[in-house]
């Protein structure tokens, strides 16, 4: 369902997003933290991703703007990750009549959400790639000892063949996406088809787990300044499960 907006969507046109005229003008949190990993991709940091994780950030932003935005860089995240696959030459003819040697998508893939935030991702991966096949992970990040626990999961049969998309908005400690990568490891997935997609990573998850799995590539929205002592990414923007689905 397309939820309508309560205020103009944000764009740099309307004076809304960054207008910093130089660089060491910018508060340090509006610029995501650098990592050299190949492996490790972050969104181009235009205005207008800028102003739409400031609107996710925004702790005064109410949950049906917080879909609305998140869904907006879902998308762009999903949009990015596609361009990590595989692409083979495919020639067609134009209604003009003319050839054109273009490219098209090889091999078949697969979304999988580590529940309970990616779920909110999966209509983003739906939009671009009709009926994919989306597996499922449960695990849930202990709230004492921030350690993950797996409780569920269920993945197509044959996902071993497939490039597989791993969806979750947030990156903190990294257990949770660690703990879903092994899991399809050892479900036969190579680790170089794997597509981590995220919204939002801390500078310790991202750096550990791209040491950690150098093969796997991640695609990130922005890299934040660290955690709090509860493990909850700063400046971030709180429980994603809770402010998409329950607050
Ligand atoms: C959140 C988030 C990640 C995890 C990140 O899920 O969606 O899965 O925490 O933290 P980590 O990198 O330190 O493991 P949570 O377990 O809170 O469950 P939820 O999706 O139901 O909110
Ligand atoms: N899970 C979240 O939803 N947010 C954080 O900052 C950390 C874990």
């Amino acid at each position: 369902m397309v939820h309508e907006q309560k205020s103009p969507a944000p764009s740099p046109a309307q004076g809304v997003g960054p207008t910093y005229r130089r660089e060491d003008e910018k508060p340090t949190a509006t610029v995501s933290k650098e990592v050299s990993y190949e492996n490790v991709h972050i969104l181009p940091q235009t205005p207008q991703l800028i102003a739409l994780l400031t609107m996710i950030r925004d702790k005064r932003t109410d949950r049906a703007d917080f879909i609305f935005y998140s869904n907006r860089i879902i998308r762009l995240l999903v949009e990015e990750g596609l361009n990590h696959l595989p692409v083979v030459e495919h020639s067609v003819t134009t209604p003009v009549n003319r050839a054109y040697l273009g490219v098209r998508f090889e091999g078949k893939i697969c979304g999988v959400s580590i529940m309970r935030a990616g779920e909110a991702m999966e209509q983003g991966l739906r939009d671009c790639c009709r009926s994919v096949r989306i597996g499922k992970i449960l695990i849930q990040r202990d709230e004492e000892t921030c350690q993950p626990k797996l409780f569920y999961d269920k993945l197509p049969t044959d996902i071993a063949k497939r490039w597989v998309l791993l969806l979750d908005p947030m990156f903190a400690t990294g257990g949770s996406a660690t703990l879903a990568v092994e899991i399809l490891k050892a479900k036969g997935v190579p680790e170089d088809h794997i597509l981590f997609l995220n919204l939002i990573a801390s500078p310790s998850g991202v750096t550990d787990f791209a040491e950690r799995f150098p093969k796997l590539r991640v695609v990130t929205a922005f890299i934040d300044q660290g955690l709090d002592e509860k493990k909850y990414i700063t400046p971030g923007l709180g429980d994603f499960g809770d402010r998409y689905y329950t607050l």
